[in-house]
């Protein structure tokens, strides 16, 4: 086959994926600390945690002035909805990005499998982002009983219309690329069929995780139609990264030689360390103990929250060590760094962290069942007065209140992704909990 100029033009405001090194999506493992630092080890690009389209639908975006970054919140489920009357009430942080040192390198990951919602929830983040990427890879249950994932690539005309729409009303009019990501087929010519018929979507890269959907994360990823898929990607214009067991920039180099492929994208050795996005001629892989700081630092910047920041720790500090056993029992950031010797330096950032949190030394007292019961009917009552008072205002309009508890009660309160955050203690801290 021979290898054409062609390429889909990279809109103004997107990003090629050609020559490029990057971090892979990762539900839990892929928030906002951890891309800054796979971008400041030396990654081209970064990609977020997958969010579910109806998780993003309703969100509301913030500036947040204390950790520069854009927020997309809504209330949480749990409790009152009025914070004025339930103090515990907050909102939950759907999604973060720091637009400074990420947004012209962030690709945003959603779930969807359906074109008006993936539309509606992209158009939401289109303007702080550098891409949309459609994950059609993911083979757990969560996401394929809804249609999501890898469920995708066993509808390809879904997808398609997906991949058409989120092109046509998001990607042009915001001026950004829309990319998909998908796993490869149980054969060759069923892999070809599909990306030949992604590739005429008007996509601007693929991404192809070399494992078919049954294989578990262990198993070795298989190469042997990655060269085929690269071809029909470069006839087509569209940049292709390669997925799977690659384990740093250097090997990654290889491999898209060895391959003819644009790029290539990194997961869970990414997970454990960050730096091994970093050259080797520039030092190359960094040890735990330095990279955990760097951690612990831009998570503290971004004020991520305290149960990720300590999942990610689990998977970053080897297991045997005292520093893991001490981190375990941490309740705080102060705890953490106290556990990793860094209190001199870091002891009083962590404070003023664990303040604004509310966590730690600054954990408020717990309401009692009773309290809670009381704070909740008192909220809803407020609310139905307020509704009244306004119904009773404008006759005719719908209410704003009215508007927003909809929003609120349409099921979407607790999305999948939330949900996965907030895993049960319960879950074994070194586990990568998904492998998707
Ligand atoms: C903790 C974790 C979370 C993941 N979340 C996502 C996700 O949100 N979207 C996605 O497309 N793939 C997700 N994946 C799959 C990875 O992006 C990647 O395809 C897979 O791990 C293979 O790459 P690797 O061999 O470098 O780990 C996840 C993987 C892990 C380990």
């Amino acid at each position: 086959m021979t290898s054409t100029a062609k390429r889909v033009p990279i809109p103004k405001n997107g990003v090629d994926y050609r020559g490029r090194i990057v971090l892979a999506p990762m539900v839990r493992s892929g928030e906002c600390p951890s891309r800054l630092l796979a971008l400041e080890y030396g990654a081209d690009l970064v990609w977020g945690p997958e969010t579910i389209d109806k998780a993003l639908i309703g969100t509301a975006r913030h500036i947040n002035p204390v950790t520069n970054t854009v927020d997309f919140t809504r209330l949480s489920s749990n409790g009152a909805k009025n914070p004025a009357i339930n103090p515990d009430q907050r909102e939950s942080i759907i999604y973060r990005l720091h637009p400074e040192k990420e947004g012209k390198k962030l690709i945003y990951q959603i779930g969807t499998s359906n074109p008006e919602t993936a539309v509606q929830a992209a158009k939401l983040i289109a303007p702080d982002v550098a891409g949309i990427d459609v994950n059609a890879g993911c083979p757990k249950p969560f996401s394929t009983s809804g249609g999501m994932g890898a469920a995708l690539l066993k509808k390809p005309d879904l997808l398609c219309s997906i991949l058409r729409a989120l092109v046509k009303e998001v990607g042009e009019p915001n001026e950004i690329g829309i990319s998909v990501k998908v796993r490869i087929l149980d054969t060759a010519e069923a892999t070809e069929a599909l990306v030949r018929q992604l590739c005429d979507t008007g996509i601007t890269g693929l991404t192809v995780h070399c494992r078919t959907t049954p294989m578990r994360p262990r198993e070795r990823a298989i190469r042997d139609q990655l060269r085929m898929i690269a071809d029909i990607c470069r006839e087509a214009g569209v940049a292709c990264l390669m997925n799977g067991d690659v384990t740093s920039r250097d090997e990654a180099l290889g491999l898209i030689t060895e391959f003819g492929v644009d790029g290539a994208m990194i997961a869970t050795a990414a997970e454990t360390n960050p730096s091994v996005f970093k050259p080797k001629d520039e030092g190359g892989e960094a040890p735990w103990h330095e990279v955990v700081k760097e951690y612990v630092k831009t998570a503290m910047e971004v004020e991520n929250r305290f149960g990720n920041t300590k999942y990610l720790l689990g998977q970053m500090i080897p297991g045997k060590l005292p520093a893991y056993k001490s981190m375990m029992t941490a309740k705080s950031y102060r705890d953490i760094v106290k556990a990793l010797g860094h209190d001199a330096e870091l002891g009083e950032s962590a404070s003023d962290v664990d303040k604004r949190l509310e966590i730690g030394a600054f954990e408020k007292p717990k309401m009692t069942k009773a309290e809670r019961k009381a704070a909740n009917k008192a909220a809803a009552k407020q609310a139905e007065a307020a509704e009244e008072k306004q119904s009773e205002e404008v006759q005719e309009q719908p209410s704003a209140a009215g508007v927003k508890r909809s929003a609120e009660t349409a099921g979407l309160d607790m999305p999948p992704d939330v949900a996965r955050e907030q895993a049960p203690a319960s879950m074994p801290e070194r586990a990568s909990v998904l492998s998707v």
